[in-house]
């Protein structure tokens, strides 16, 4: 049982030299523990000429080799633990587009201190004891659903664990308990948002005080627009699988400035993503998490993919992370510029009368890449108003991001919607 205490923990506060010390001591025994039951572990270390003992100070990590969705993927299903079997309590998996599922485990334990670290992180976010948390990340071998579940339960609230889906009925239950925190990712809350409109529900009426949105890349503009919207609060929360599920990093209410990393269980580091060289904070580049706590599948160095830099601590001691402009995977390089999707939904956001529902279909004309926006307008836009919508639109994607576009304006309803992480690029370049 753990000994989790409602507040602010020690540690979250404490000076940095104090916080560098844990780091170290943890990560010098996770190392050893990766190396002595990990066989996967001790032949990357191996052929990487590195042992353990190589680590005298926290900086000695970039001497150790990086960990990637390929060596679950090639280890797969149960190749990376480092705990026997017996001791797996759990196991979740990501799905990915292509392929084998990356699948990760969980001791007891890790359990536990995923537990604490999400109640951690649902308290930094404004959330505390009594509230009711309503959860509409998906249960199941995501990590969203569970992962929220237990931290919430953990703080003390009591936890309506809705899941993602059945739109109408997550409507109807927010209606009828009022929960004052919903857990979900940004896109599905905007469908949520417009099924309530749907229903003639009054937003401000609606009990919602605080919106947790994670497990996609969403912009300033679209936290802007839900909280206004819904009138609550909503804060960011980050995480992924690999390194344990969400609440790997959290927004702090009081400053709302990015996600808190919670450093005493996860060592963050930027790396420059083609050379693998470590870059100094602040500057932008690849996140790579290495587990400082965890039992049965520490990561060592894992690429992530995300694209953002470290930035100093505010509320906690603990640095930040910029907010997670996308995953290298995500970029898209359209005639030789790149562009993420957050960039074209920060520019939807802009123009009023556009709704944030929209999609990127990019195609090839000739040798050139082309790119079609199709966008969906708000239901009071008259068709008089759509012509001079889609102009601006248009200039405020070739003046901000640089690049020309043509713009498809729909009526509303019309594009398929999110339950979970939203996938706004259809990609017909290479058909
Ligand atoms: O998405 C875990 C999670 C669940 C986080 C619920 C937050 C809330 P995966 O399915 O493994 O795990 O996907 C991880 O999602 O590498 C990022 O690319 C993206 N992601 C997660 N949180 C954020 C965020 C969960 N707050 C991948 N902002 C990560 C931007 C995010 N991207």
């Amino acid at each position: 049982m753990s000994g989790y205490k409602v507040g602010l923990h020690a540690i979250e506060n404490a000076s940095v030299d104090e916080l560098r010390g844990l780091q170290l001591e943890r990560l010098k025994r996770t190392l050893h523990h990766v190396y002595a039951n990990s066989p996967v572990y001790k032949a990357k270390f191996d052929a990487h000429g590195v042992h353990p003992d190589d680590l005298k100070q926290l900086s000695d990590l970039s001497k150790f080799p990086t960990t990637s969705k390929a060596d679950l993927r090639d280890n797969y299903p149960f190749g990376m633990f480092s705990k026997p079997m017996v001791e797996v309590v759990r196991v979740h998996a990501s799905s990915g587009t292509t392929g084998k599922p990356t699948v990760v485990g969980y001791t007891q334990n890790d359990i536990d201190t995923w537990s604490d670290i999400v109640a951690r992180s649902i308290y930094a976010a404004g959330g505390r004891p009594k509230d009711k948390v309503h959860v509409s990340y998906g249960y199941g071998l995501f990590t969203g659903g569970l992962g929220a579940h237990y931290g919430a339960e953990r703080l003390g609230c009591t936890v309506i664990p809705m899941s993602g889906g059945q739109t109408e009925k997550q409507v109807q239950l927010i209606k009828d308990f009022d929960p004052d925190i919903i857990m979900v990712t940004p896109s599905y809350m905007l469908n949520i948002a417009d099924e309530m409109s749907r229903q003639g529900i009054d937003h401000n009426k609606i009990a919602l005080r605080l919106g947790i949105f994670g497990a996609e890349p969403w912009t300033e503009a679209m936290r802007n627009e839900m909280q206004t919207r819904m009138s609550m609060d909503v804060v960011d929360i980050y995480g992924l699988s690999e390194v344990m599920g969400p609440g790997v990093a959290q927004e702090c209410i009081e400053t709302k400035d990015g996600p808190t990393i919670w450093e005493d269980h996860f060592y963050p580091e930027i790396i420059d993503p083609i050379t693998g060289e470590v870059l100094p904070d602040g500057e932008e580049g690849e996140l790579v998490f290495t587990s400082l706590t965890k039992e049965a599948m520490p990561v060592i160095r894992y690429r992530t993919r995300d694209l953002t830099k470290l930035l100093p601590g505010s509320a906690r001691t603990m640095r930040r992370m910029g907010k997670i402009t996308g995953r290298s995977d995500d970029m898209l390089i359209i005639r030789g510029v790149n562009v993420f999707p957050t960039q074209i939904e920060e520019q939807i956001c802009n123009v009023s009368g556009l709704s944030p529902h929209y999609q990127i279909e990019l195609s090839k004309k000739g040798n050139m890449d082309s790119v079609n926006i199709r966008v969906e307008k708000q239901p009071e836009v008259s068709t008089q108003m759509c012509d001079q919508l889609m102009k601006k639109l248009a200039s405020n994607v070739k003046t901000f991001i640089g690049i020309s576009s043509s713009i498809e304006l729909i009526e509303p309803g019309v594009l398929p919607r999110s339950e979970g992480k939203a996938s706004r690029v259809i990609d017909n370049r290479k058909k």
